[in-house]
C-alpha cells in the first residue's frame, strides 16, 4: 500500500467511525468553530478537572471527511492530557499543517500522522485545523476560568 493510501485509509476510518462523537451534557466548556469557506462547523465540549487535566472531550458537527476525521483523531490524542501538554500538541499539529514546523513532528501523534497527506493541499489544511482551532479556544476559556478563580 502506498503511503498516501495508508493516510487516506486512516482518515476514512475516523470519518466513518468518529471517536468521542456526541455531547457532554453538563459541566463542560463549549466552543464552536466554522470554516467560512465551506460552512462546515464543529462544536467541541470539554471537561477539565481541578488539576488541569482534560477528563472528557466530545464533538459534534458536520463537515468533510478531513475535518471530521481530524476532530476524531484529536479527541483521542488529547483526552487525559494536561492543559500544558495540549497546548504543545496544538502548536505541533497546527504548525506542521501551516508548514511552520517539520511534518515529521506528526509521527509522534498516532493516527494524526495521516494529516501529513493533507499538507500539500492548502485548501484542505483549513479542514484539518478546524477542530484544532476549536480546541485552542476551549483551552483559552479554561485558562480564563482558572485565572478568575
Ligand atoms: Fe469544509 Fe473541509 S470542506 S471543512
Amino acid at each position: 500500500m502506498a503511503f498516501d493510501d495508508l493516510y487516506q485509509e486512516i482518515i476514512l476510518d475516523h470519518y466513518r467511525n468518529p471517536q468521542n462523537f456526541g455531547e457532554v451534557t453538563h459541566g463542560c466548556t463549549i466552543v464552536e468553530e466554522d470554516n467560512p469557506v465551506c460552512g462546515d462547523q464543529i462544536k467541541l465540549m470539554v471537561v477539565v478537572d481541578d488539576q488541569g487535566v482534560l477528563q472528557e472531550i466530545k464533538f459534534k458537527g458536520s463537515g468533510c471527511a478531513i475535518s471530521m476525521a481530524s476532530a476524531s483523531m484529536m479527541t483521542e490524542e488529547v483526552k487525559g492530557k494536561s492543559i500544558q501538554e495540549i497546548k504543545t500538541i496544538c502548536q505541533d499539529i497546527i504548525g506542521a499543517m501551516r508548514g511552520e514546523k517539520d511534518p515529521e513532528v506528526l509521527d509522534n501523534y498516532g493516527d494524526l500522522v495521516a494529516l501529513k497527506g493533507v499538507i500539500q493541499f492548502p485548501a484542505r489544511v483549513k479542514c484539518a485545523t478546524l477542530a484544532w482551532h476549536a480546541l485552542e479556544d476551549a483551552i483559552r476559556e479554561e485558562e480564563k476560568k482558572r485565572q478568575s478563580g
